[in-house]
């Protein structure tokens, strides 16, 4: 490994799960000092002893990121805990699916909440700090990667309100990223295919089994394959800006 990311800061949401668990771990191995967001303290607590096992540095930020204050107190916490932001990786996320018509209209609101509210009221604080960062440390670069879906991109049934927030994710990323690249401060959007990890258990049986029936037996996408892609778009050189990655396992039709 070639510790691209030696001495910088990175905030990861949704941590303590999955693609965020797995992308903290790969920002510390490039030798970042990883700040921990999510609601799961007892997660994010176990994953930064083994990120400091391993030598890196972790700060455990427990917090519900769906109001713009705990947001915005989650990168504060940060930069007071690690000295400064490089590096956001908007993750954090729920999927709910089932039909339109016959939704609980909490669930939509517990999805925009996060999947996008979350998501833009972090990226609203951390800019400041990631334009200071480009602006006056070695690399002069920063980033914030977004982590949106294919269901971003292709909208389906069962999927509406989920496929909405993510779509919203695709626009924010794009308008956001032709605002800050003159200040080096470069958004990439990530869509990935199926990844194996919890996001499907939030649904009912029933919705479990359709989503595993609509896939087919395939191979999904592992964590770490998402963790590469964020780890291979923040350590391109200055001059470089992924700005959109779809990434599906090979079998997805
Ligand atoms: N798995 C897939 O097939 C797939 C495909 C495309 C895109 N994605 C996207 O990938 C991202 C990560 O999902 P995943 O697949 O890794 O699922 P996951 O294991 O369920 O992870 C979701 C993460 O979001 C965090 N989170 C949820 N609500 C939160 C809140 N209010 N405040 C702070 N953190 C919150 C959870 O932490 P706490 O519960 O501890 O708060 C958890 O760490 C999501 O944005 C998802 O939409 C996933």
């Amino acid at each position: 490994m070639n510790r691209r990311l030696e001495g910088t800061v990175a905030l990861v949401t949704g941590a303590s799960s999955g693609i965020g668990h797995a992308t903290a771990l790969e920002l510390a191995r490039e030798g970042a000092s990883v700040a921990l967001v999510g609601r799961r303290e007892d997660r994010l607590t176990d994953l930064a002893a083994e990120i400091s096992g391993a030598g890196g540095k972790a700060l455990v930020v427990p917090a519900d990121i769906t109001t713009a204050q705990a947001a915005a107190e989650a990168v504060e916490r940060t930069v007071e805990g690690l000295g400064r932001l490089d590096t956001l990786v908007n993750n954090a996320g729920l999927m709910l699916l089932g039909p339109a018509p016959s939704a609980d209209l909490n669930d939509w609101r517990r999805m925009i909440d996060i999947n996008l509210m979350g998501l833009m009221y972090t990226a609203h604080a951390a800019v400041p700090h990631l334009v200071k960062a480009a602006a006056e440390e070695p690399r002069q670069v920063a980033d914030i990667v977004n982590i949106g879906s294919l269901a971003g991109r292709n909208a389906y049934a069962m999927s509406a309100v989920y496929s909405a927030t993510k779509f919203g994710v695709g626009a924010f990323s794009e308008a956001l990223r032709q605002e800050l690249a003159r200040q080096h401060v470069r958004v990439s959007v990530i869509e990935p295919g199926s990844v194996d990890t919890e996001l499907r258990t939030h649904n009912p049986d029933v919705i479990q089994q359709h989503i595993v029936a609509a896939l087919g037996d395939i191979e999904r996408l592992q964590s770490q394959d998402i963790a590469d892609t964020v780890g291979y778009i923040v350590t391109r050189p200055r001059h470089v800006a992924v700005a959109e990655l779809l990434v599906r396992p090979t079998e997805q039709a």
